[in-house]
């Protein structure tokens, strides 16, 4: 791309990289609904790809909308949070574990999907593309409405069962036993 001059321009990189990002999320979410154990979250990963391809769809119609060829843009904090959850499941770890902490990864995909559609949405909107800045507002509720998903499956059902075991480390609540040094620190 060349020189950026303006908010249109800024506008049009970011849907490049946002459609970049979904498209990273479509061959991801596949093997992350495989590495889960628990079927609700499995079945609401599965609901999100199909989502995720979804919005791919949008974001066509909104290149579309915006006289542009569709085109992507390597994102590379997204390539950077899905590595994470790929070292998670590389990991030597419980089941329920890796559901609690596969959840915290999926989290860091939708708040930083949310963040990208809200301000492509507010830019649509002030540039007066109304019906591309309709569509961006479509996804960001879907995008609110799957991290909700994940927030309800964590606290009502993942990170209870994910609570139970043995744990690898020892833990107190209250700092170290007998240590004056880590009591008045706090
Ligand atoms: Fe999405």
């Amino acid at each position: 791309m060349s020189k950026l001059n303006n908010l249109q321009d800024v506008y049009l990189n970011e849907l490049r990289d946002l459609y970049n990002m979904e498209t990273q999320l479509t061959k991801a979410l596949p093997r992350i609904a495989k590495s889960v154990s628990h079927p609700e979250l499995k079945t609401a990963i599965e609901n999100h790809l199909r989502e995720t391809e979804h919005h791919v769809e949008r974001l066509e119609q909104v290149f579309e909308l915006a006289g542009q060829k569709v085109r992507g843009k390597k994102c590379t904090a997204m390539e950077g949070i899905l590595e994470e959850g790929s070292t998670l499941m590389s990991m030597d770890i419980n089941d329920n574990a890796l559901d609690a902490a596969i959840i915290g990864n999926a989290q860091k995909v939708e708040h930083y999907e949310i963040a990208s559609y809200g301000t492509v949405r507010s830019w649509a909107r002030q540039l007066g593309f109304d019906d591309q800045a309709e569509l961006l507002e479509e996804t960001l509720s879907e995008e609110k409405a799957a991290n909700e998903k994940l927030t309800q499956l964590a606290t009502e059902l993942i990170n209870e069962e994910a609570s139970q075991g043995e744990s690898a480390f020892e833990m107190s609540h209250d700092g170290f036993e007998g240590s004056s040094r880590s009591r008045s620190r706090r």
